[in-house]
């Protein structure tokens, strides 16, 4: 089974309710699970009506510790309690716009598995990096220092030089860099692939060895761009 889950980001309102119905309307898509991330706002709405479905809920970020004075963040038992599943940790935007370390998305990850949700932890290089030939160094820094000691854990690798600008890498790169993850972390850890995943590219991509899955931004705001990536997992 693939995991394509949808990072809406900081997109979406009470009224985007109707994608994620239309998700619901729909088939499970053959070899694929469904989980949709919307913002804070939207997980506790999402997430009850979604419930007993074949889609799960997720959130996009989370403080490390259970509570505290901490204005404005929200943890991982807060998100488990409004029912989400799965927490997106790391993401390279995050890591720009609000400077996360790796030690911090450590302890972050660490937070979502005591809360009992499963962390995707985001690893990426950026196009610099990729050009002086440093992908799989700073990968592994990255893996390294980010990954905790968990039972449940899923990675995604999103190439900074991917994420919304339409570009991908070729599959011999993805497969490149899924292979040294998947040679670091083991069997049991699933390996998404996002950055610039679309319809048309989806199939192809999900095809790459050790790619289980897909971490879609842009593309998962729309639920029939989204179900058209979902079955490119049945290819
Ligand atoms: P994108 O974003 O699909 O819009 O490139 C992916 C992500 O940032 O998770």
């Amino acid at each position: 089974m693939k995991l394509i889950a949808g990072n809406w980001k900081m997109n979406g309102l009470k009224a985007s309710v109707a994608e994620l119905d239309a998700l619901l309307a729909a088939p499970a898509p053959e070899g694929a699970e469904l989980l949709v991330c919307p913002p804070a706002t939207l997980v506790a709405s999402f997430a009850r009506r979604a419930s007993g479905s074949h889609v799960k809920v997720g959130g996009q970020d989370c403080h490390w510790l259970e509570s505290g004075a901490h204005t404005g963040d929200v943890s991982a038992e807060m998100l488990a309690d409004a029912g989400a599943t799965h927490i997106i940790v790391g993401h390279s935007e995050r890591r720009a716009d609000h400077g996360e370390t790796d030690a911090v998305v450590r302890m972050k990850a660490q937070g979502v598995a005591r809360a009992g949700l499963v962390p995707i932890l985001c690893v990426g290089e950026t196009l610099a990096e990729r050009d002086s030939g440093a992908t799989l160094e700073v990968i592994a820094r990255q893996l390294e220092g980010s990954v905790p000691d968990v039972r449940a854990l899923v990675i995604a690798y999103e190439p900074v030089w991917a994420i919304g600008t339409g570009r991908t890498p070729t599959t011999s790169q993805v497969a490149e860099v899924h292979a040294a993850i998947a040679a670091r972390m083991g069997a049991g850890v699933r390996i998404l692939y996002g950055g610039s995943v679309k319809p048309g590219n989806a199939a192809e991509l999900l095809a790459v060895p050790h790619v289980d899955g897909a971490l879609v931004g842009g593309a998962s705001l729309k639920a029939a761009d989204f179900l058209a990536i979902a079955a490119g997992a049945a290819a």
